[in-house]
């Protein structure tokens, strides 16, 4: 049984893997990361950076947490208890791995008032094509036409009328696995009824652009603070970094740069990462990511990303 009442206000070793040793630990803890990935190399920055800058950052595994609506999170075993006016602020990192988890985690600290740059209903909107475009789209920001529906036949008519190339998307695709290029009307058929007979809901978009490159625009606290041009590997048209894409440094236009900060204000995102996929008539947006990987970008730019991420966290802390 969950002793939860009674548990030591403190979060346990298992769940804290970056700081299991730490004797210093007694009482307030500042910083906390959500995941359902703790060995991520992402998250050892986060740690490393927010050390270096004096503080201290906590990984939490979400997958070993217990969210008790309406109250606190109980960690690893119901031994401990992550309280959420100890914390000064969250931040989820969500990814494929057990997303409803992550965010049940998040969901019951924020509504325990701790401070978000990445409240949760943003985070699910990020993580669905169809829901990020209709909240773009309603924000009057370009994105791809796209349209949404359930029966191939109907979704093939329509997309159809679009104009080829197409790409049919998984409203929750990631890494690009999920996001197909259809050149012809049989292979946009073959696709959606394979993906409906799987059950998978799509989108289907405009093809932007001559394809094979996006440019990534990472924002934080309402600034882009790195940008990276992404360029698809030979032979792959997706210009996603797990698909083999190379990053070098590019300098945003001022329209691009002010596209990237309003996508993250419409949705609501203190950090994420902004695609943009450039055509002739200007960029259009592709992706809203609330839960960017940053390291090809740093490697790229040689700009500290962690660093701000971590002196964003440090200020909504000090607002509470
Ligand atoms: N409408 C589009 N036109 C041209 N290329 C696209 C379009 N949508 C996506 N892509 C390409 O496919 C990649 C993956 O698509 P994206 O929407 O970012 O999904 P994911 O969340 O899986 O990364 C993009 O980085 C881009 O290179
Ligand atoms: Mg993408």
């Amino acid at each position: 049984m969950l002793s939860w009442a009674s548990a030591p206000r403190a979060p346990s070793d298992a769940l804290c893997a970056s700081r299991v040793d730490d004797p210093g630990y007694h009482g307030l803890v500042g910083l906390v990361v959500l995941t359902a990935r703790p060995d991520l190399p992402a998250n050892r920055r986060l740690v490393e950076t927010a050390e270096k800058l004096g503080s201290r950052l906590w990984i939490v595994d979400a997958t070993r947490t217990v969210a008790v609506a309406g109250g606190m999170l109980l960690v690893g075993d119901g031994t401990a208890v992550l309280a959420p006016q100890e914390l000064g602020c969250v931040l989820a990192r969500v990814g494929n791995w057990r997303p409803d988890s992550v965010l049940a985690a998040l969901e019951v600290l924020v509504a325990g008032g701790v401070p978000t740059p990445n409240p949760p209903a943003s985070i699910r909107v990020g993580r669905d094509h169809w829901l990020t475009m209709l909240t773009l789209s309603a924000a009057n920001l370009s994105v791809p036409s796209t349209v949404a529906g359930a029966d191939p036949e109907t979704l093939a008519e329509a997309g159809a009328d679009l104009g080829f190339p197409l790409v049919v998307k998984q409203r929750r695709s990631r890494m690009g696995v999920g996001v197909i290029r259809c050149d012809q009307r049989d292979h946009l058929e073959a696709v959606l009824d394979s993906l409906w007979r799987v059950g998978d809901e799509v989108v289907v978009q405009r093809f932007v652009g001559a394809g094979r490159v996006s440019l990534r625009l990472l924002v934080v606290g309402g600034r882009v603070v790195a940008a990276a041009r992404f360029k698809a590997r030979s032979g792959e048209w997706r210009s996603n970094a797990a698909r083999g894409a190379a990053a070098e440094p590019y300098q945003p236009s001022t329209e691009d740069t002010q596209l990237a900060v309003a996508a993250a204000a419409a949705l609501g995102l203190g950090v994420c990462g902004v695609d943009l996929l450039p055509s002739p008539a200007g960029s259009v947006i592709g992706e809203v990511n609330p839960t960017p990987g940053f390291q090809l970008l740093e490697r790229a730019t040689a700009v500290d990303v962690a660093a701000a991420i971590v002196e964003q966290m440090l200020g909504l802390a000090e607002s509470r």
